[in-house]
């Protein structure tokens, strides 16, 4: 913990809450009253809520982000928000020190650190956005702010309304709605307010390891032989994949939990085919439920009265792709058990995962793009209660992606449930992964997706990824080999791209640009040992696989903007070049030996649209084999080994059965590699660290990249060989 330094006071209550500010909100411009000291309470190991005052703190509604909390009244604050209200609504405002760096605010476009930057929280179907696209699919009121010295503390508004963050003059949040409590966590680094995010939000389960393979998607592959001729190709072109999608053309007429007669005729038939070849299938469930009498889903929805509501009591209508549609409100439970209980029959036919979309939610036919404010949720009474759209619109997606995955564990309690989903708000990454949304084929946007995928892991989603190639427009070759070069190695890896668009699966763009994304996808598959353990990390202390370069050195000023680089872990740093053209700038580097392993992970060939790979000092990489699938993945079979100054080198890998449950009971195994040189002696050991299973061993080439040259040599662990006979 850091020695508890005074709390920040505020400066004077910010009178000037600009007219722009309030238009950003949709409010008018009205004067503003500062609010006594707040009330404090602790939740955790450097962790503290504050309400703005008694009457505040018992007016909240239960928190939509938090999983349960125990407060208790021993707060030591060391950062003071204060609380204002804001023409009826509710403000909250921290001072930072000067240098202190902000990221997070979740699925936000441009650079990775968010100092200067305003962020509306309202999830929004935003098409090909960009920079002035005020909101984006995703609402995060959280923020991440890192000193000079490298500690930091976290901040999160704990509502759901409308919500502005501010981040032009110290960290603002103004809520289109009710006064809210801040949560503040400070503690000694970054990671550390990060595992506190985790503490408060709780942490996704981990994934089925296929899900960390590669994804082929568009909108759409179809008919049904369209999409086992992708599959094929995949195989024969030596182009490891694991998944293969079916966007909404696989539907009849865009009917939910159907398939179509005559594209899909024999659905179960096709998974058995797909699974031949080693794939997973993924299809795409939506929100909007056609109205018309006679189809199944609606006809049930209407049984259990399942819709949302208009303000005069009606279910609402709206339109959305398959026409008129009406919405279940995911808020209650009942509903939430009704939309689980269709996925019995739907995962009967072979789908392997989910993918919700459209669930800000969209609607087509309105100027807002999404339901009116003052329809009516009528939610459980731990959410809050009967309510109006404006409190439960950023939890939707959530709240539809926990009733999806709460009935894919109904329906098939042995497995792992993968669900994406576009719309999320803070803390539903205990549901589901997510992607960037419709983002363009453009240089902009493939530089920018780093950032993104960053900032989502910095607000408590680790599992994120963009449509790889750009969903909108054509781009070319040139894009697609440099996105497809670094995002194969994102956490969630899907090409994907819209309808009516040109091709974009690997070999589209012709043979070089399929080279380099065989390299990239094998590299994936050589890097799964270290992925996996990764987001295992993530399952148990939320902290994301991709990590901003800082995480290396969270004192060290040059490196807080870097968003070109990252590393994968803690040990492995990856460049990027995200501008046209092979660049070969170097960001500035953290402190230590970092050896260049790019060659090891993607294969000998030098090629300028892959990333570079660096191994920190006293790091060991495990590596698998580039298996088509990762079914087929073995063990890992090459070590690579940066000893540091004092000749050791270790790292950790997580194994279990890739799928199922079996791990919670112990059937897992976390073992530490260690290496330790002495002149041309190496010893390697194995040590189990938790789980029942024994510690790893196995054999294959061990790479010592201390020194001048590399000395690559066969060997098994655990064990000792020399370097020289
Ligand atoms: C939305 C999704 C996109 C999908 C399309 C059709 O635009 O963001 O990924 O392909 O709908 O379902």
């Amino acid at each position: 913990m850091p020695a508890r330094r005074r709390p920040a006071r505020p400066r004077p209550s910010p009178a000037r809450l600009t007219g722009c500010l309030l238009l950003l909100l949709g409010l008018p411009s009205l004067a503003v009253g500062a609010a006594p000291e707040p009330l404090a309470e602790s939740l955790g190991t450097g962790i503290v809520r504050f309400h703005a005052d008694a009457a505040a703190r018992d007016a909240a509604a239960p928190s939509l982000s938090m999983v349960a909390v125990l407060p208790s009244p021993d707060a030591a604050p060391t950062v003071l928000p204060e609380f204002y209200r804001v023409a009826g609504r509710a403000a909250a405002r921290i001072a930072i020190p000067e240098g202190t760096d902000l990221y997070g605010t979740g699925e936000v476009f441009g650079p990775l650190r968010r100092n200067g930057t305003r962020t509306v929280c309202w999830n929004h179907d935003a098409y090909a956005y960009g920079g002035d696209t005020p909101h984006l699919y995703q609402s995060h009121p959280w923020v991440l702010a890192v000193r000079p010295d490298g500690t930091a503390f976290g901040v999160l508004a704990d509502t759901s309304w409308r919500t502005l963050i501010d981040l032009t003059s110290g960290i603002l949040f103004v809520a289109n709605g009710p006064r809210f409590p801040v949560v503040v966590v400070d503690r000694e680094s970054p990671q550390a307010v990060l595992r506190g995010l985790a503490e408060l939000c709780g942490t996704m389960d981990l994934p089925p390891l296929w899900s960390l393979g590669y994804h082929q998607c568009r909108y759409s592959y179809t008919p049904d032989d369209r999409v086992r001729e992708i599959a094929r190709e995949f195989r024969a072109r030596d182009l490891p994949c694991d998944v293969v999608w079916l966007d909404i053309d696989y539907l009849d007429g865009n009917r939910s939990f159907t398939f179509d007669p005559v594209a899909f005729p024999d659905p179960a038939r096709l998974d058995a085919d797909l699974d031949a070849l080693g794939f997973r299938t993924i299809a795409i469930i939506d929100p909007g439920i056609k109205l018309e009498e006679g189809y199944a889903v609606f006809d049930s929805g209407e049984t259990v009265d399942a819709w949302v509501r208009t303000y005069d009591g009606a279910p609402y209508v709206g339109r959305v792709w398959p026409g008129d549609c009406v919405w279940p409100d995911f808020t209650n439970r009942r509903v939430r058990a009704w939309w689980g209980g269709l996925y019995a029959d739907f995962l009967a036919t072979g789908i392997d995962g989910v993918w919700n979309d459209m669930n800000e939610p969209a609607v087509f036919n309105v100027d807002s793009k999404t339901m009116p404010e003052d329809n009516v949720h009528r939610a459980d009474e731990e959410l809050g209660g009967t309510g109006p759209h404006a409190r439960y619109h950023n939890a939707y997606g959530m709240l539809m992606a926990r009733a999806t995955r709460e009935g894919m564990l109904a329906a098939r309690p042995d497995r792992r449930p993968f669900v994406l989903t576009r719309a999320n708000f803070l803390g539903g990454h205990r549901y589901a992964a997510t992607w960037t949304g419709d983002n363009v084929a453009s240089w902009r946007h493939l530089d920018a997706s780093l950032a993104m995928v960053l900032n989502l892991g910095l607000s408590g989603q680790p599992f994120a990824g963009p449509d790889i190639g750009g969903f909108e427009g054509k781009g070319d070759g040139a894009l697609y080999a440099r996105w497809m070069g670094f995002g194969a190695l994102l956490p969630f890896a899907r090409g994907h791209t819209g309808k009516g668009n040109i091709d974009k699966e690997p070999w589209a763009f012709g043979p070089e640009v399929e080279a380099t994304c065989r390299r990239a996808l094998q590299g994936r598959m050589r890097l799964m040992p270290h992925l996996y353990t990764l987001m295992r990390e993530a399952a148990t202390t939320g902290l994301p696989a991709w990590r901003p370069l800082f995480f290396a050195d969270p004192a060290d000023p040059r490196l807080r903007d870097v968003d070109d680089a990252a590393l994968i872990g803690d040990d492995l740093m990856v460049v990027v070049d995200t501008s046209p053209g092979a660049g070969d700038a170097v960001p500035a580097l953290p402190a230590g030996d970092w050896r260049e392993v790019t060659r090891h992970v993607f294969g000998d060939v030098a090629d300028p649209d892959l990333p570079r790979l660096y191994l920190r000092d006293g790091a060991v990489l495990a590596l698998a084999a580039p298996a088509a699938h990762t079914d087929a993945a073995a063990a890992p079979v090459t070590l690579l080994v940066n000893p540091d100054r004092q000749g050791r080198a270790s790292c950790a890998v997580y194994r279990d059965g890739g799928e199922g449950f079996a791990y919670r009971d112990g059937e897992f195994g976390l073992s530490r590699i260690t290496a330790v040189v002495r002149g041309p002696h190496v010893d390697l050991s194995c040590r189990a660290l938790e789980g029942d299973w024994a510690a790893l061993s196995g054999a294959g080439s061990v790479v010592l990249l201390a020194g001048d040259a590399e000395a690559t040599v066969d060997a098994s662990w655990p064990g000792s060989f020399d370097l020289q006979p």
